[in-house]
């Protein structure tokens, strides 16, 4: 199997599950509050290594005990921690996080130790780029880092997943070529290429992002499914598994880590996108980030009853 690295984020979320996400000016009362590693980076590493990956992670905590939560979290999922950094005099990250009953949330991060990894942490760690094969990126670290980092995987000959979120104010042109693999969400492929969020823009934003330079994209679009434009499979949409949705946090990370696990076995885009539908549509169902993330058995075991109930 190819090794899969993810650079990125690390963040414990401060649950709340609320009736409803409050308005502008509202006060509201939520009934619990739970912490939760989280984190897009940490989550994909997780998803990665719960279904089975090769994995390590490149991220940076802080001194405290919430680097410990996470860490130990992403060890008992497998994924190689070795090299993660922490920064003296930064706190680990930390989102706050409201969960509505229709299983929306809501996110406020404060990024603490995810900002200060810097290309100076990458230039110290590029050994792990050099073994890896798939390299994973989202943009809660500094989007320069991310550049740095997605720039020299390319010319090492690596294959690099961007995960687009969240869309930072500047998003870097030269970005673009760099990826082989984009996975926006629909707000995230708004934001990116000016359209608004309409149906026949989904395909008219991916072809967008292919003309930017991006070699695949694919479009998450929730319980619509997802939207594949790749110059190897055509354009395709994939259905989504009818669930009954309670949090959505992490279903994208799970998708985008399912999709490096398939392609780590050298499957086609296609049956990847198929098989990370899968994963996300279980990661939907129950609560919170990490919490929520299924192993490859129970994957299977969710797919074999869909089939029988067709
Ligand atoms: O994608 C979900 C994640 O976004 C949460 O775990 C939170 O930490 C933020 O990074």
């Amino acid at each position: 199997m190819k090794k899969i690295l993810v650079i990125g984020s690390l963040n414990v979320d401060m649950v709340m599950n609320v009736d409803h996400t409050p308005a502008v000016g509202e006060t509201i009362l939520a009934d619990t509050m739970t912490f939760i590693p989280g984190g897009k980076g940490a989550n994909q590493a997780c998803a990665a290594g719960c279904l089975g990956a090769d994995v390590m992670m490149l991220g940076a905590v802080g001194n405290d005990s919430y680097a410990d939560m996470q860490l130990e979290s992403l060890g008992k999922a497998g994924v190689d921690v070795s090299h993660m950094i922490r920064k003296d005099g930064e706190t680990t990250g930390l989102a706050v996080i409201t969960v509505n009953s229709e299983g929306d949330n809501s996110i406020v991060v404060v990024p603490g130790a995810n900002a200060a990894l810097s290309r100076k942490d990458i230039d110290q760690n590029m050994e792990l780029l050099e073994r890896s094969d798939i390299i994973i990126l989202q943009l809660e670290i500094p989007t320069d880092t991310v550049l740095y980092a997605a720039k020299t995987a390319k010319t090492l000959g690596k294959t690099v997943i961007l995960d687009p979120a969240p869309v930072p104010k500047v998003f870097p042109r030269e970005l673009y070529q760099y990826v082989d693999i984009m996975k926006p969400n629909e707000t995230e492929l708004s934001m990116l290429t000016g359209l608004s969020c309409t149906e026949e823009n989904i395909e008219k934003g991916a072809a967008q992002l292919r003309r930017y330079g991006v070699r695949e994209v694919l479009v998450t679009l929730g319980e619509k499914g997802s939207f594949l434009d790749s110059g190897i499979c055509g354009k395709c949409r994939i259905p989504a598994y009818a669930v009954t949705a309670v949090d959505t946090t992490a279903a994208g990370d799970s998708f985008t880590a399912a999709l490096a696990f398939m392609l780590a076995q050298d499957k086609g885009l296609l049956e990847a996108a198929e098989f990370a539908s899968s994963v996300s549509a279980i990661v939907v169902t129950r609560k919170g980030a990490q919490s929520s993330i299924p192993a490859l058995d129970e994957v299977l075991r969710f797919q074999e009853s869909f089939q029988n109930a067709k």
